[in-house]
């Protein structure tokens, strides 16, 4: 019988340029309107901005989550993980450090947007408390779709 247990040793840490090129590919896989790379590039070094990338045991980036901090609000821009190491444990596991970040810089109230239609994601968030606040009707295109605004106190 296959043992189920917590996802293999993983490192989380801010992105550095050498991970950009990846995390701009996990992106278009994971999204139809993806940021680009010179996007991410070009969010290096800003201040507010904590891009953390997910790293497995042998290197390989896993994941990635982008978040803004202004004064004592935040936005979750951004989380992914890898097509091929989905509903493992490693998008909760991203998520926590996001939390503690997030309350590290002072945030007490962490926003977000998600795509109406995504079940994974809004079960997610929800496990972490996240509620539903708001709709922004045809937030997104491609496919046009409204966002479900979120929010969690920290
Ligand atoms: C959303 C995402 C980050 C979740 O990452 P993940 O590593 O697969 O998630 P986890 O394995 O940690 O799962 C955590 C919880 O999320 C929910 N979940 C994740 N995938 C799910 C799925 N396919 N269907 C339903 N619930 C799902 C479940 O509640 C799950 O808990 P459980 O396994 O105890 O049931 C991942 O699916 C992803 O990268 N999607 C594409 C990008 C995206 O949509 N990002 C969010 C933008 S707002």
């Amino acid at each position: 019988m296959a043992e189920v247990g917590p996802p293999p040793a993983v490192t989380v840490s801010p992105m550095r340029p050498e991970h950009v090129r990846r995390v701009a590919e996990i992106e278009r896989e994971s999204f139809t309107t993806p940021w680009s790379e010179e996007t991410f590039g070009g969010l290096l070094g800003r201040s507010g901005v904590v891009i953390l990338v997910m790293t497995g045991s042998d290197g390989e980036i896993l994941g990635y989550s982008v978040l803004w901090c202004i004064l004592d609000q935040g936005e979750l821009a951004n989380i992914a993980i890898e097509s091929g190491h989905r509903r493992l444990g490693y998008g909760r596991l991203l998520l926590e450090h996001v939390l503690d970040e997030a309350r590290v810089r002072g945030v007490e109230e962490l926003f977000l947007e998600v795509r109406a239609s995504n079940a994974a994601a809004i079960r997610l968030y929800e496990s972490f408390g996240f509620t539903r606040v708001g709709l922004r009707k045809d937030y997104y295109d491609r496919p046009r779709e409204d966002a479900h605004l979120m929010v969690v106190h920290l």
